[in-house]
């Protein structure tokens, strides 16, 4: 049996990952950090006609902060921004064929970046968001 803390799939994402980069003229972009271990993720969307049809990031983080932004950009393109709205961290974590417990927090930056591309592209388009950061959907995870 594997020593290995995380599945297949976060290896492959960690080793591949998928979206790297930025949208010059993104719809909405997305900064947040977690205070406690400073990773940092960028999310680039670009919205058309109610839909995200392309999704790229940038992160200093660790291998579970790379997994989870690469997997949450295949997971964003082509939903409506409805649609994604409603990917919560343990979506992204699930999609990724689980991640260690200790890693859980990272996924909350994944679901956070979301959440604020989607606030900044409402900005943009001179609405308010339809929803309230204080009513994440994951559970208040902290950074080891
Ligand atoms: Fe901080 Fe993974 S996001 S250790």
């Amino acid at each position: 049996m594997s020593e290995q803390p995380y599945s297949d799939k976060v290896m492959d994402h960690f080793r591949n990952p998928r979206n790297i980069g930025e949208i010059p003229d993104a719809s909405g972009i997305g900064n947040v950090g977690n205070p406690i271990c400073g990773d940092v993720l960028r999310l680039y969307i670009k919205v058309e006609d109610g839909k995200i049809i392309d999704a790229k990031f940038k992160t200093f983080g660790c291998a579970a902060a790379i997994a989870t932004s690469s997997i949450v950009t295949e997971l964003i393109k082509g939903k409506t921004i409805e649609e994604a709205l409603k990917i919560s961290n343990r979506a992204v974590a699930e999609a990724l064929g689980g991640l260690p417990p200790i890693k859980m927090h990272c996924s909350v930056l994944a679901e956070e970046a979301l959440r604020s591309a989607l606030k900044d592209y409402y900005k943009r388009q001179g609405k308010t968001a339809p929803f309230d950061d204080s009513g994440h959907s994951h559970e208040n995870e902290t950074c080891i």
